[in-house]
């Protein structure tokens, strides 16, 4: 699994946030807990990745609402990710007595953190660290010795990246040995951070390139249902506008339409038949065909928000390729005999990718297992708390006091005795 541990400090409703999320995770929290505010901590990485950092904080609203407004600008921002890397690609770095020595990283680690200053309305970068783990290799003529694990840092020191090098015991490898091309001290211009950096860190991806593979979907059943200029994006966006546009490319490819329309079945028998028509004016829109009729289709407008929904899911789990897939209540307007087969195509997608989903509704709790859930809720000062619950007890009694739901339900809910 990509993630393994990520947290924060004031940010939003947290003063601290620390978890290390499973492949698939599933939060639950009544109203105002803290769902979406946990969700904005991906969204921001991943907008700072894709914009700069400045501009991902004005989409948080500005520092004034990034952080928590109770305990304001006198504590710093922190952010912090343990990251796992599933390509791994050995780059040699040095040589070491003419033998060369190569470097094959399997983990990331970043933190940064913000101070705020000038009261509060601006911030400084006060830490920015890289830490790559990997494994160590001498390559001889006729053989390559694995050395054991070590890391290379990169932090930022005077606004410039200064580098790090711990190889494993048995290296003694110093900077001489290093190839200066790969360990350059790069200045960072004020502002940056080393995520923005196109840093050569040899044998990891550019971090942007990581962080763009964290996708959070929110699905609008308005927007779904819209009619898609034709040239538009063919990635699903985030909130589903382009649905129609997604559904045509997945559709012109036969294996693909194979797959797409088996899924859909599965958790919708009475769909015979998905596909897209172009209007006039160039645009594309949804239309369906249940079993129940013979020919007619219907247009999107008369499609249910539920089967919207389940489209713009199934495309979100299985023709994305985002390791990390983030998605806002996906149980909206699905009706709750369908919980247990959405439930089941969640967990399985999560084997290929890991899965956060929020949600306050108890059907959904009642198909997970308590391995994969976080229960979240606001503490007596109105922070957010995330934690895992040690026991079916602790989830009827958060259920109980949190989503308001009798205990006769909950312990039916649960099989609890
Ligand atoms: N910058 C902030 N500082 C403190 N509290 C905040 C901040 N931003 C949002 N909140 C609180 O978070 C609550 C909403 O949390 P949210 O994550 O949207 O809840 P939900 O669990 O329903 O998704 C709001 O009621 C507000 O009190
Ligand atoms: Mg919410």
């Amino acid at each position: 699994m990509p993630i393994r541990e990520i947290a924060v400090s004031n940010f939003k409703s947290f003063r601290k946030m620390a978890i290390e999320p499973d492949n698939f995770n599933i939060i639950i929290g009544s109203n105002a807990a803290g769902k979406s505010n946990f969700i904005q901590v991906f969204k921001f990485i991943r907008d700072i990745a894709k914009y700069g950092l400045n501009n991902a904080i004005s989409l948080q609203g500005g520092v004034e609402y990034l952080r928590n407004t109770i305990i304001g600008p006198d504590e710093p921002f922190n952010f912090r990710i343990v990251y796992n890397l599933e390509e791994k690609l050995e780059e040699v770095i040095g040589l070491w007595n003419t033998i060369p020595v190569s470097f094959e990283p399997f983990e990331i680690l970043y933190e940064f953190e913000l101070t705020f200053i000038d009261s509060g309305e601006y911030y400084e970068i006060t830490r920015d660290l890289l830490v790559i783990s990997g494994n160590y290799f001498l390559s001889g003529q006729d053989a390559v010795e694995e050395l054991g694990a070590g890391t290379i840092s990169l932090t930022l020191v005077d606004q410039s990246i200064r580098y790090s090098i711990h190889p494993p015991t048995g290296l003694d490898i110093g900077d001489a040995d290093l190839f200066p091309h790969l360990f350059q001290r790069k200045d960072l211009p004020t502002g940056r951070l080393i995520m923005n950096q196109p840093v050569s860190v040899p044998g990891i991806p550019p971090m942007e390139w990581i962080f763009r593979g964290m996708k959070v979907f929110d699905f609008d059943p308005m927007l779904l249902k819209k009619a898609v200029p034709i040239m538009g994006k063919t990635e699903l966006e985030k909130d589903g506008r382009n649905l129609a546009i997604v559904i045509k490319k997945i559709i012109d490819d036969p294996e693909k339409k194979r797959e797409f329309s088996l899924l859909i079945k599965d958790m919708l028998p009475f769909v015979d038949d998905i596909a897209v028509e172009k209007f006039m004016d160039m645009s594309l829109f949804l239309k369906m065909k249940e079993i129940y009729s013979k020919d007619k289709y219907l247009p999107a407008s008369f499609i249910s928000d539920g089967t919207l929904n389940i489209c713009a899911l199934i495309i979100a789990l299985y023709f994305e390729s985002r390791p990390v897939t983030v998605i806002e209540e996906p149980e909206r307007n699905i009706h709750p005999y369908l919980i247990s087969r959405l439930v089941e195509m969640l967990k399985d997608a999560a084997r290929n990718k890991q899965i956060i989903i929020t949600t306050h509704n108890p059907e959904m709790v009642k198909n997970v297992n308590i391995d994969d859930i976080l229960l979240i809720s606001r503490d007596a000062e109105g922070f957010s708390r995330i934690s895992r619950p040690a026991s079916k007890q602790e989830i009827q009694d958060f259920l109980e006091r949190e989503i308001g739901i009798e205990e006769l339900f909950i312990q039916n809910l649960l099989g609890m005795e």
